[in-house]
């Protein structure tokens, strides 16, 4: 089990200020494009609100041996985290210190506006989940990216992502480690004012090890080597503002630091409400700001378990039409089974396949589109975990189905070009008792052995 936590050694550090204001414009206000507004005293107190609303550590849990180890406000299959954040700006590069809340700075210069880059770690995720682990970590890309463009535009910014570039050029660019590669940039637009680098300096730092050795799986490296880019065209900026109806309901702040995946459903007769899926489903697939998002490629499926209006079945939404009923009957074994038996599926309100056009993707983006894809239904998925939470009930990603048996259930055809790419649960939580309790953990602590 690799470290979860990775450090540029030997580079000075700044402190984040600990708890930052929460963003309190309500969290179904944001998934549905309106922005809030940042009062932060410059660019360091706007920085922490930033990335505590995103990726920091958020709660603990205690395993039976006594140990506690952290989770963070972005989820991560496995709790492995294989996602890191970096971020260039006008006055250098900085990696963000999770464990601690600090920045890292690896460079002063000017680096333009701020722009993130996110990283994955895949051999966090392979050591457990070995070749299938590539997808885990595309999946959870896309959480991590949606996690900062919502945060993002809790305090009062735009965000766009950028998949189309050259993978040597950014690694070089942001000096990463050997373990980790770029996979998106996500730039922001509307925060303060950056304050100019004095010099330019390259500090680097070393990179911690993260275990002792590492095992080759030859597959993530040719789907990875497959879909990388050498000479990216050109890419326009734009900067993409929807505007709907402004929802109520808890703060954003308050709901992104309480999302927690559910370990098993309560199967009993509680319902979500057809008003309840209809914003579910509104806010999950509103359009997503990205150089690769101006088109879809995730179609949601949905098993109906007990949602109140809605007879118990298949049904496929396409976004802004009616959903279209594809079986009728109790979906609650059939779910389950899929997600390679895991009970959550069936105990749940309504669980999700989400269905990707991987050939139609490939067509547009080439081999990068696989990519694209994972990262749209992450996106998705993190979307469906805030909105569940703001409307009272939780959820839990899923990345452990049968595939071939998914598309035999649903009729997908082999020759489709379409493919199953995630699964996903709502509905009414049971209670964890490993999760500490308390109101919120201290986000000083080094030390949180994993799961
Ligand atoms: C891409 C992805 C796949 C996941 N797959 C599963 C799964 O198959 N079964 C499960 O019980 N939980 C799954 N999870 C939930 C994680 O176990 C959970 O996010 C992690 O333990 C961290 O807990 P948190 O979400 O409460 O922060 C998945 C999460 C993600 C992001």
């Amino acid at each position: 089990m690799p470290d979860p936590f990775r450090h540029y050694e030997g580079v000075p550090v700044i402190d984040l200020p600990a708890d930052p204001p929460a963003p309190d414009i309500p969290a179904l206000a944001v998934l549905a494009n309106h922005k809030g507004t940042d009062e932060s005293a410059g660019w360091i107190a706007f920085l922490s609100r930033l990335l505590f609303y995103s990726a920091s550590i958020s709660a603990a849990k205690q395993a039976p041996s006594g140990d506690r180890y952290a989770l963070r406000v972005n989820p991560s299959s496995g709790n492995l985290h294989p996602t890191e954040f970096h971020f260039g700006c006008s006055n250098g590069i900085y990696h963000y210190r999770v464990s601690s809340h600090m920045l890292e700075q690896r460079a002063t210069g000017d680096f333009g506006s701020l722009e993130f880059l996110l990283t994955t770690i895949v051999w966090r995720e392979a050591w457990k989940y070995q070749s299938r682990a590539y997808r885990y970590c595309l999946h959870d890309l896309g959480h991590a990216w949606q996690s900062l463009a919502l945060a993002a535009a809790a305090i009062g910014c735009e965000s766009r992502a950028v998949g189309n570039f050259d993978d040597d050029t950014v690694s070089k660019r942001y000096g990463l480690a050997e373990d980790e590669w770029p996979m998106l940039l996500v730039r922001i637009h509307g925060g303060p004012a950056f304050p100019e680098a004095e010099k330019n300096e390259w500090m680097g730092g070393i990179p911690n090890r993260l275990s002792t050795e590492t095992v080759p799986y030859p597959w993530i490296e040719e789907m990875h080597a497959a879909t990388r880019i050498t000479h990216p065209p050109g890419v326009p900026t734009d900067w993409q503002v929807i505007e709907h109806a402004f929802p109520n309901g808890p703060a954003f702040g308050e709901v992104v630091r309480r999302r927690r995946s559910a370990l098993d459903f309560r199967g009993g007769d509680e319902t979500i409400g057809y008003e309840q899926l209809m914003t579910l489903l509104e806010s999950a697939t509103s359009p997503q700001n990205a150089d690769f998002a101006s088109e879809s490629f995730v179609e949601l499926y949905f098993y109906s378990h007990r949602v109140s209006g809605l007879p118990p079945g298949v049904y496929r939404y396409t976004p802004g039409k009616e959903f279209s009923n594809l079986m009728l009957g109790d979906q609650r074994v059939a779910a389950a089974g899929l997600s390679l038996g895991q009970d959550l599926a069936g105990n749940s309100c309504i669980a999700f396949s989400m269905i990707g056009d991987l050939e139609r993707a490939a067509r547009l983006h080439g081999d990068r589109g696989y990519r694209y894809v994972h990262f749209e239904a992450g996106a998705i998925g993190q979307r469906l975990y805030i909105a569940a939470e703001a409307l009272g009930f939780q959820s839990t990603g899923i990345g452990a189905f049968f595939d071939d048996s998914v598309h035999d259930y649903l009729g997908i055809e082999r020759t489709s070009g379409r493919q199953v790419v995630y699964h996903f649960a709502c509905g009414y939580a049971v209670e964890d008792d490993r999760l500490v309790p308390g109101p919120d953990i201290s986000i000083r602590s080094e030390s949180s052995p994993p799961e």
